[in-house]
């Protein structure tokens, strides 16, 4: 797909008309498309009601999880819809037992805090530990530093994949390679490269993969994906469960039996709605294909560190493309004031204490969207425009 075919999408996304959107880091632009699924969900509720269950909502989070699957290269049939990450790591870790000897939990400072919470509630009966790797500049972690944290008693890796403050890249298979060295497991939660950052968790033999739709996937809210290795799925009971991962549901039996494969890490009744939502999104990325959305990423990113270093800013995410995902950060002690200012002047960025404003260009955006928001940014610095906003935080 050319510059100019990928251009075609931009009339599938009606928030580009109106902004300059350069945070799929954040929410992603919604595809037109979501109108008629949305539609469709209603209509189906509306005219076939109860029956809607057997006519697929209740297969969804696994037909669903299959395009998920096509995206982050697993195979059908090991991904499962749930709402969100936070869920589907705390599904993970009750599928373990810490014993004395391996109970350790091996994360980086700069891991998404809300998936840090999850470990750091478990471990306060004292069975778990966690060793939190330090990052010496704020935006990178050093990998060898990583990987020495991770020994024999270590039992789950929870990291991720791309780091939502600045946009580095974590050799994920250095990382899971150590990890099975020493007979522990990773859990990767690839948020923030699904859509963006080719790769494939089967080729990185991850045990378990999380992310969400909300952002590069263009899929919403309330999307939330866990992939489990197809080789680990029956050997593991999660104590985090309900009756979907029953293996019948519907003979509402007392006790639990698990359902085979996949279904297993199932939970309650699903959330219909943002499954109906969010498959447009998958759609189109597959359709594209993230090798293309990379290579676009790539020259758009550099372009946008080339832009922003020539108007003075200070670039806080790496440089070389190889370490980075599809996020530039722009350092400024006035940072959250001046994306306030943008975001008045509908540029559509966000600001992150330590990492300055977030801009991430996506498939949808034009190269003089990065020359302007470049522009834009150097103008309510010169001028200080952003005064108004001075006393201001993170908006979103
Ligand atoms: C890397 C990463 N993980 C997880 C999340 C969100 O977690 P949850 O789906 O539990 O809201 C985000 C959102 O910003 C993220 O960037």
């Amino acid at each position: 797909m050319t510059d100019e075919e990928l251009q075609k999408w931009r009339l599938e996304f009606p928030i580009l008309e109106k902004t300059v959107y350069l945070i799929s880091h954040s929410l992603g632009a919604m595809p037109r498309e979501t109108f008629s699924r949305l539609n469709e969900y209603a209509e189906m509720w509306a005219t076939r009601g109860v029956r809607a269950w057997a006519e697929g909502w209740w297969d969804m989070p696994v037909t669903v999880g299959n395009a998920v699957a096509d995206i982050i290269g697993a195979e059908h049939e090991s991904v499962v819809m749930h709402q969100n990450v936070s869920i589907c790591q705390s599904l993970i870790l009750s599928c373990f037992e810490p014993t004395p000897k391996r109970n350790k939990i091996v994360y980086s400072e700069l891991n998404f805090p809300s998936v840090m919470y999850v470990y750091e509630a478990h471990a306060r009966d004292g069975k778990l530990r966690i060793e939190t790797v330090p990052s010496d500049d704020g935006i990178t972690i050093n990998l060898d530093r990583f990987l020495a944290a991770i020994d024999e008693e270590t039992l789950l890796v929870p990291f991720s994949h791309v780091l939502f403050k600045s946009g580095f890249l974590q050799n994920a298979k250095a990382i899971t390679d150590r990890a099975h060295e020493v007979g522990a497991m990773v859990v990767l939660d690839t948020y923030q490269s699904a859509g963006t950052v080719p790769f494939s968790v089967k080729d990185l033999n991850v045990d378990f993969a999380t992310g969400g739709s909300v952002k590069w996937l263009c899929g919403g809210p309330g999307a939330g994906y866990l992939y489990v290795r197809p080789d680990l799925q029956e050997k593991l009971e999660p104590r985090t469960t309900g009756w979907m991962a029953h293996e019948e549901p519907f003979a509402f039996e007392t006790g639990l039996r698990y359902a085979s494969g996949i279904k297993r890490f199932l939970h309650g009744s699903p959330a219909i709605p943002a499954l109906y939502a969010a498959q447009s999104g998958y759609r189109i990325i597959n359709e594209i294909g993230v090798d293309r959305i990379r290579e676009k990423s790539v020259r758009q990113t550099t372009q946008l560190i080339a832009l922003a270093e020539e108007a003075g800013f200070k670039v806080t995410s790496p440089k070389d493309a190889a370490d980075r995902g599809g996020t530039i950060t722009v350092g400024h002690d006035e940072a959250a004031a001046i994306t306030r200012e943008l975001i008045r002047r509908e540029f559509i960025v966000d600001y992150r204490p330590g990492a300055g404003v977030r801009i991430s260009p996506h498939f949808y955006n034009t190269d003089e969207e990065i020359d302007l928001v470049v522009r834009e940014m150097k103008e309510i610095r010169d001028t200080r425009a952003y005064a108004i906003h001075e006393t201001a935080g993170a908006a979103f």
